[in-house]
């Protein structure tokens, strides 16, 4: 069922703009590319940047010229996604549901750089539990990463952000949706909603835009951690992928288009707003 929907291609979208068309010398080739990048000289700093949505934002902010610092849990992950990302990437052992680590992660920010024009949160973990099945430790685990979190990491990044800065909050399109088993992760996704009308309001006189980015089902390992056989994380990607009037899942890169949007000044009117990126799903 999933091959037979339409599927993604991918590619940088540069082509279109004629970016591969060919100078005659290799500095012309280099001020172009320059030119053309649409975050040259800007600072990101992504939560959750080794996997899935996060490192494909990660990966197409660093094309566009952004000096990215990203982080995570897992060394060996960080390794990982600085060689794929290849230019100007400082890749930050941290844990985002802890301010000590939040704080470290601004600290190295601030002697490196110190400002900070894009943060994007994109951690986030999902835990399927019927209401009976609720335990305390589950509701916390999951509004602490997904919900509180990414309060603290932009309350981190503020002071070092200014006009034109952009707040990107990964929420999820099942905060629109009634899904069963999903109590708490749809609500904390449904509080980052609500943090990007809150903040536009409260930044309207320093520039600053923040918005949610609200995903349909995408492929990655986050599908992974809710199977325990490859047969049944197959399972569950056909069965997301029937529910979208597309037939299939979202790649990575397509969450990466849309977040390049909200993080350049070719957004620089929207605020306090929900892009949804979901194949439809939310909306039939
Ligand atoms: N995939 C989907 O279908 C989907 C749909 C809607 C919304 N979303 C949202 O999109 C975001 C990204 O999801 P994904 O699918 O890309 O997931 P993923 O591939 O599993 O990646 C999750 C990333 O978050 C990091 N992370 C997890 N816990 C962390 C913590 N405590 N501190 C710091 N980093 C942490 C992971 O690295 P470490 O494990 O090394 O820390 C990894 O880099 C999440 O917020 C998710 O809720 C996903």
């Amino acid at each position: 069922m999933l091959e037979n929907g339409p599927t993604y291609r991918g590619g940088s979208g540069r082509e279109d703009l004629g970016a591969g068309k060919k100078t005659n010398t290799a500095w012309e080739a280099t001020l172009t590319e320059v030119l053309m990048s649409r975050l040259a000289g800007k600072v990101a700093v992504i939560s959750g940047g080794t996997s899935g949505i996060g490192l494909a934002i990660a990966q197409r902010f660093g094309k566009e010229g952004a000096h990215l610092f990203i982080f995570g849990r897992h060394r060996e992950a960080l390794d990982k996604a600085r060689q794929l990302i290849g230019v100007s990437v400082t890749a930050i052992q941290a844990d985002a549901s802890r301010l000590e680590d939040l704080d470290r992660v601004a600290d190295a920010v601030r002697n490196a750089k110190g400002k900070v024009d894009v943060v994007v949160s994109s951690a986030g973990l999902v835990e399927q539990v019927p209401l009976p099945e609720i335990t305390p430790d589950h509701y916390d685990r999951t509004f602490a990463l997904n919900a509180r979190a990414p309060l603290f990491l932009v309350q981190k990044m503020l002071p070092m952000m200014g006009k034109g800065g952009s707040i990107i909050l990964v929420s999820s399109a099942m905060h629109y949706m009634g899904l069963p088993n999903h109590s708490t992760y749809a609500a904390a996704k449904a509080a980052l909603r609500s943090y990007s009308r809150t903040w536009a309001a409260e930044f309207k006189d320093s520039g600053i835009r923040a918005n949610t980015l609200s995903p349909g089902v995408v492929d990655t390992a986050m599908l992974d951690s809710q199977a325990t056989t490859p047969e049944q994380a197959d399972a569950i990607r056909e069965g997301y992928a029937n529910l979208a009037p597309m037939h299939r899942l979202a790649q990575p890169e397509e969450l990466a288009n849309a977040a390049l949007f909200l993080a350049s000044d070719e957004s620089s009117f929207m605020t306090g707003s929900d892009m949804v990126v979901d194949g439809g799903v939310s909306n039939v």
